[in-house]
C-alpha cells in the first residue's frame, strides 16, 4: 500500500469500546510506511492502553498528561500541522460534540482544532444517541465545516441491542485513508473504468459457463487508479473479493450484461481498463429446467460468440461514436505471447495492452501474483518481473496517467 509511505497520520481514540479495533488499523498502516500518532482521550486509555498501541506503531502514544510536557511544549501544534490525515475513530457522542463547538479542553480535541487537514470522523455510539437530535445536528454542523463522516454503520452495538451507530470496520476505514491520501494523485478529476472477473453464461438455472478468473487483478487495477485519486467504476462479475472503498461497484454476471454496462459507463470515461475475462462463447439458449443426470449422458450444449466489448468499443470509435479517451486490454495467452497480444491490440484499436502468459503456474488467473508484459501501439515494449498483482496495478496506472498527460 504504497500511498501510505512516509505519511504521518493522526490517529484520534476516544471512550468506545470500538477503540480494540484501531490497532488494528495503527498497525497495518505502520506495516504499510505510514508514521503513526496515536492520541488517546482519558476515557480511551480507559478501554485500551497507550502502550498497545505504542507497541504496534513503534511510536509514543500520546494521553492529556503530554500536554503539558517540556519538551513537547507545543505538541498539539505539532500534531496539528505535520499531519496528512487525521482520523478520530472511534468518535464517541460527547467528542463529535465538543467538536462541532469547537472546544479543546483534551489533547485530541485541541490538536483537532489545530489541525490543517480536514478531519475525518468515524462515529460510534449506541443508536439512541446516534439518533439524538443533538447528535444528528452537531454531525451536520460538522459537515457543513468539510469534515468528512465516515459511517456509522449499521448492526450490532455494544449495548446488545441493534441499529445504526456501528464503528466502520478497521479495513473500511484503512479503505477511506487511502481515498484521502490519493485525492490529489496523478489521476485526480479523470473517470477510470476498470472491468474484474470472469463472466457467467447460463447453462441452466443452477449451472454457468465460466473460468477460473478470480478478479484478483480489476480489484488490485481499482484500487490503484483509486489511489491515483481517479473516480472509479468497477463493473465485476460475482467474485469473492471486498470492493474496494471509494469505488462505484457495478454488478454484472454475463458478457452481455459486462457489454452494456462498459457501453455505457466509457460514455464519458477517460480510461477503460479491460482487465475482465469475458466468456468468448455463451449457450444459444438457457434450458429453464435444471438438467437432471438421470436422462442420460447431457452431450450437446450449443454454444455461439459474445459480443466482444473492445471490438465494438472500436467500432464506434471509427463511426465517431462515444467511447473512452483511453482504452488499456488485457491479453491472456498460452502461447506466442508477444505476437497474439500485438495482434490483439491492433484488432482492438487498444492505447496500451497488457501480455500475460496464464499457462504459467506461479502468476495469472487465480494468483496473488502475475508476470506481464506492456505493449505499446507505437511497438514499446516493457516486461515487469513477477510481482504481486497490487504491484503490477500501480505500474499500470502509472503508465495509464502518462498515456493521458498532454502531449
Ligand atoms: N474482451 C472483450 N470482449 C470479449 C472477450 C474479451 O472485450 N468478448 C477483452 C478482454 O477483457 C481483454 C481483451 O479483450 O482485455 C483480450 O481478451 P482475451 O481473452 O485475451 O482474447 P479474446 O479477444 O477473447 O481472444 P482469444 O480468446 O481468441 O484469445
Amino acid at each position: 500500500m504504497k500511498v501510505f509511505e512516509g505519511k504521518r497520520i493522526v490517529l484520534g481514540i476516544t471512550g468506545s469500546i470500538a477503540a480494540y479495533k484501531i490497532v488494528d488499523l495503527a498497525s497495518k498502516l505502520t506495516q504499510s510506511g505510514a508514521m503513526v500518532d496515536v492520541v488517546l482521550t482519558e476515557s480511551a486509555a480507559k478501554l485500551v492502553s497507550p502502550l498497545t498501541f505504542s507497541s504496534v506503531t513503534g511510536c509514543k502514544a500520546y494521553v492529556d498528561q503530554d500536554l503539558w510536557q517540556v519538551e513537547d511544549h507545543v505538541l498539539h501544534i505539532k500534531l496539528g500541522e505535520e499531519n496528512q490525515a487525521f482520523l478520530i475513530a472511534p468518535a464517541t457522542a460527547n467528542t463529535i460534540a465538543k467538536l462541532a463547538n469547537g472546544l479543546a479542553d483534551n489533547l485530541l480535541t485541541v490538536s483537532a482544532l489545530a489541525s490543517r487537514t480536514e478531519l475525518l470522523v468515524a462515529p460510534a455510539m449506541d443508536g439512541g444517541m446516534y439518533s439524538h437530535p443533538a447528535t444528528q445536528e452537531n454531525l451536520q454542523t460538522l459537515e457543513k465545516r468539510g469534515v468528512k463522516l465516515l459511517g456509522p454503520a449499521a448492526g450490532h452495538l455494544a449495548s446488545g441491542m441493534s441499529g445504526k451507530g456501528r464503528m466502520l470496520e478497521s479495513d473500511q476505514l484503512l479503505g477511506h485513508l487511502r481515498v484521502f491520501l490519493g485525492k490529489d494523485g496523478v489521476l485526480k478529476g479523470r473517470k477510470v473504468v476498470v472491468t474484474a472477473g470472469g463472466t457467467q453464461e447460463p447453462i441452466d438455472p443452477v449451472r454457468v459457463l465460466s473460468n477460473k478468473s478470480s478478479g484478483k487483478q480489476g480489484f488490485a487495477l481499482a484500487q490503484a487508479a483509486l489511489d491515483q485519486g481517479a473516480k472509479v467504476i468497477l463493473i465485476s462479475s460475482p467474485v469473492c473479493l471486498t470492493s474496494p472503498v471509494g469505488a462505484s461497484m457495478v454488478d454484472v454476471t454475463t458478457a452481455e450484461q459486462m457489454a452494456d454496462a462498459v457501453l455505457k459507463e466509457t460514455e464519458n470515461a477517460d480510461l477503460l481498463i479491460m482487465a475482465a475475462a469475458v466468456a468468448d462463447y455463451k449457450p444459444v439458449a438457457e434450458m429453464n429446467r435444471k438438467v437432471k443426470k438421470d436422462q442420460g449422458g447431457l452431450t450437446v450444449i450449443n454454444l455461439e460468440t459474445t459480443q466482444d466489448i473492445l471490438g465494438e468499443l472500436a467500432q464506434r470509435k471509427k463511426s465517431g461514436g462515444v467511447g473512452p479517451r483511453f482504452t488499456i486490454g488485457f491479453a491472456a495467452e498460452t502461447e506466442n505471447l508477444l505476437e497474439n497480444a500485438s495482434l490483439k491490440m491492433k484488432k482492438k484499436e487498444l492505447d496500451l495492452i497488457v501480455a500475460n502468459d496464464v499457462s504459467r503456474k506461479d502468476s495469472g488467473i487465480g494468483s496473488d501474483k502475475n508476470q506481464v508484459t506492456l505493449i505499446w501501439k507505437d511497438g514499446r515494449k516493457k516486461e515487469q518481473p513477477l510481482m504481486e498483482k497490487s504491484a503490477v496495478s500501480d505500474v499500470i496506472i502509472q503508465e495509464a496517467a502518462k498515456l493521458m498527460e498532454p502531449a
